[in-house]
């Protein structure tokens, strides 16, 4: 039986793209409130390795690969008083990252490219090279990995979010599940009762609904594939999500924690409906 063709990298660029450019992830109504957002510092409370990262005075340039709406280069900009490089191939997305960056002050310090991240390339070699949620979308994820850390300076390091397999899985299953047998305003009913995050903004709410349950391409990884391509990028893992940005265990021990990341997501659905993308991230550092 003649199977089905692989997508390529470019058909799938070109899915992704106009996916964006209906509606680009993490929009919010206006630009005021995503302004607001970035003022608040998302980072320090999410993402507490990288904002120890970005406090420790080493960071002076950072690119950012698949940038979409901006809050992260903004965030850093404004916060941490860093220059970013940002790249994204959705022009609507850019266009509201940078009237975010005018508002917030920060233009300045902030370069937004339009670009497919596999084409950017420069000299500058940068002390924090970040892609978050970006390249499980690419179809190329360990090549991303590749292209990012191709950027990282000696000592500097490379921060990654991706989705995980298995912990993704039972998220999926049950919003994509209803989307296919009821519909998309049926799994919109139920995505919105577990996403009390982003309740308080229609546009907001919807961006982050599509982006998690309609998206045209995506794919899981493990903490065990990164650390595989961090050793072929000479990178080492510094820090992660996978055992909450603690002190890193022996290797076995965390690969062990990352196989109760199904578990962690079936309760958090089925016992405290609550909301559990299965989203990892993973920081790994290049030796001076
Ligand atoms: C889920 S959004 C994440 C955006 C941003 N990192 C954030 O956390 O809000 C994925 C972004 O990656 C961008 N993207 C996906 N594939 C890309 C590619 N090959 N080149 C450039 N941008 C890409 C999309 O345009 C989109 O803005």
């Amino acid at each position: 039986m003649p199977s089905e063709a692989q997508p390529t990298r470019a058909s799938v660029a070109g899915a992704v793209r106009s996916f964006y450019e209906q509606l680009p992830f993490n929009y919010h109504e206006s630009v005021e409130s995503s302004g607001e957002a970035v003022r608040a510092n998302p980072v320090a409370a999410t993402y507490p390795d990288l904002h120890a990262e970005l406090s420790s005075g080493r960071v002076k340039h950072v690119l950012e690969l698949g940038c979409g709406a901006g809050w992260l280069t903004n965030t850093l900009a404004s916060h941490y008083g860093v220059h970013v490089t940002a790249v994204d191939f959705t022009a609507r997305a850019l266009a509201r990252a940078r009237e975010i960056a005018t508002r917030l002050g920060v233009a300045a310090r902030t370069r937004f490219v339009e670009s497919d991240l596999f084409e950017f390339a420069d000299d500058t070699r940068f002390e924090l090279v970040v892609s978050i949620g970006v390249l499980h979308h690419t179809g190329d994820t360990p090549g991303g990995v590749r292209h990012a850390a191709s950027f990282v300076a000696p000592g500097g390091g490379l921060y990654l979010g991706l989705y995980h397999a298995p912990g993704r899985r039972v998220f999926l299953d049950a919003l994509q599940g209803l989307a296919a047998r009821e519909g998309e305003e049926a799994a919109f009913a139920l995505y919105r009762t577990l996403d009390r995050v982003h309740q308080g903004d229609p546009t907001l709410l919807r961006s982050w609904f599509r982006d998690q349950v309609l998206h045209p391409h995506e794919t899981q990884h493990t903490l065990r594939e990164v650390v595989a391509w961090f050793e072929g990028a000479g990178l080492k893992l510094a820090s992660t999500s996978i055992n909450r940005f603690a002190a890193l265990p022996p290797q076995a021990e965390l690969l062990a924690l990352e196989q109760t990341y199904a578990e962690r997501s079936r309760r958090a659905l089925e016992v405290e409906r609550r909301y559990f993308p299965g989203f990892f991230t993973a920081f790994g550092r290049r030796a001076r």
